[in-house]
């Protein structure tokens, strides 16, 4: 059987992480995927730096190259941000590829015109490290709950908040301290603004409550309030009255059904709940349908590994697509609910 060819665009964190478990894991991959799997090329912007185990021959600084390159079968897209990132994914479907993208600022912003655009070219578009990582939600939201009704999901979607709040919370720690720390670890975003004042987790909340509801929204229908406003005395407060604060990114049906909410902001959960023991970067989401009650995912949900598990995942089915002439699961048919700004302010733990 023919390789697949795989381009990365991007070899940062989640990239080089992608690119060393493609190498180590190649003969499982294969086996999973049918057909071994091939790194045909490696874009990146700053070409000088050392990046272990990946042949030089294959980076390029032209990632506009990559993108256009005819042989490439899937191409990876761990680079971030709306542009280029935006025009590279274009380009990748005109050339007949599919992506696999962990972008969920261009998803919330663009998501309907990406998916537009694979569809013309007859390719998948597959985005389950744009929302918590490693945690599997786009697939279960989309494939295992659609013959269900989603009423509420409710989750704990920025690992680099959370993080912070729970060292202010647990050691006492400084936000600035505890704000480098998860930027050492890996957590935080290029611009760790996008992560404290809301932006990452108004972005996953609208990706989230698009497939939810089967609707469109972006990330400017997403109401956003960031950790500026928390300070130690507040999350003191919190801990007294027995609670601690998170920031909670909540999508919601309104109670007639006809429109949906979604938001992002600090709140205080009651210790004694589930979301209240969500530590460190750890990330978890509750999803409440008709049929299926209750559901709770949880995991790590920023980081290299965490990451680059949920891109492998995606990488594998468009993989074994590319194969079979498939195409994976699509858009399902959008009912366009309007998306109400704030909704209903109290929400039921
Ligand atoms: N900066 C993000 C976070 C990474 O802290 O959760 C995952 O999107």
């Amino acid at each position: 059987t023919r390789p697949l060819k795989v381009a990365l665009l991007g070899c940062g964190v989640v990239g080089s992480e992608v690119a060393r478990i493609m190498r180590t894991h190649a003969d499982d991959l294969a086996a999973r995927v049918g057909a071994p799997l091939e790194l045909a090329g490696v874009a990146v912007r700053r070409p000088g730096r050392v990046r272990a185990g990946i042949d030089p021959e294959l980076v390029t600084t032209d990632a506009a190259g990559l993108a256009q390159r005819p042989d490439i079968d899937v191409a990876v897209e761990v680079i971030g941000g709306i542009e280029p990132a935006r025009g590279l994914i274009t380009s990748a479907f005109e050339a007949g590829a599919s992506v696999v993208t962990a972008n969920k600022a261009l998803l919330a912003e663009d998501g309907s015109t990406l998916h537009e655009t694979a569809e013309k070219h007859g390719v998948d578009l597959f985005y389950e490290a744009a929302v918590a990582a490693a945690i599997p939600l786009v697939r279960p939201l989309r494939e295992s709950l659609a013959g269900d009704t989603v009423n509420r999901v409710l989750g704990i979607v920025n690992g680099t908040t959370n993080f912070i709040l729970d060292r202010m919370d647990a050691s006492g720690a400084g936000y600035g301290e505890a704000l480098d720390e998860a930027t050492a670890l890996g957590y935080a975003e290029a611009d760790p603004t996008a992560d404290v004042e809301g932006f990452d987790a108004a972005a996953k909340a609208a990706i989230l409550a698009g497939i939810a509801f089967h609707t469109r929204v972006r990330l400017d229908d997403v109401y956003r309030e960031g950790l500026a406003e928390v300070t130690a005395a507040d999350i003191a407060s919190a801990k007294r009255m027995g609670c601690t604060v998170k920031l909670l990114a909540i999508c919601e049906r309104t109670s007639d059904g006809r429109s949906v909410t979604a938001r992002v902001h600090p709140a205080m959960i009651p210790l004694g709940h589930p979301l209240a023991s969500v530590r460190e970067a750890y990330n978890a989401v509750f999803v409440e349908s008709d049929a299926a009650g209750q559901l709770m995912f949880y995991g790590r949900g920023a980081g290299g590994s965490p990451t680059a598990s949920a891109v492998l995942g995606d990488l594998v089915a468009a993989c074994r697509n590319k194969l079979s002439g498939a195409r994976g699961a699509g858009e399902s048919a959008y009912a366009q609910l309007p998306v109400s700004p704030m909704g209903e302010v109290v929400t039921r733990y």
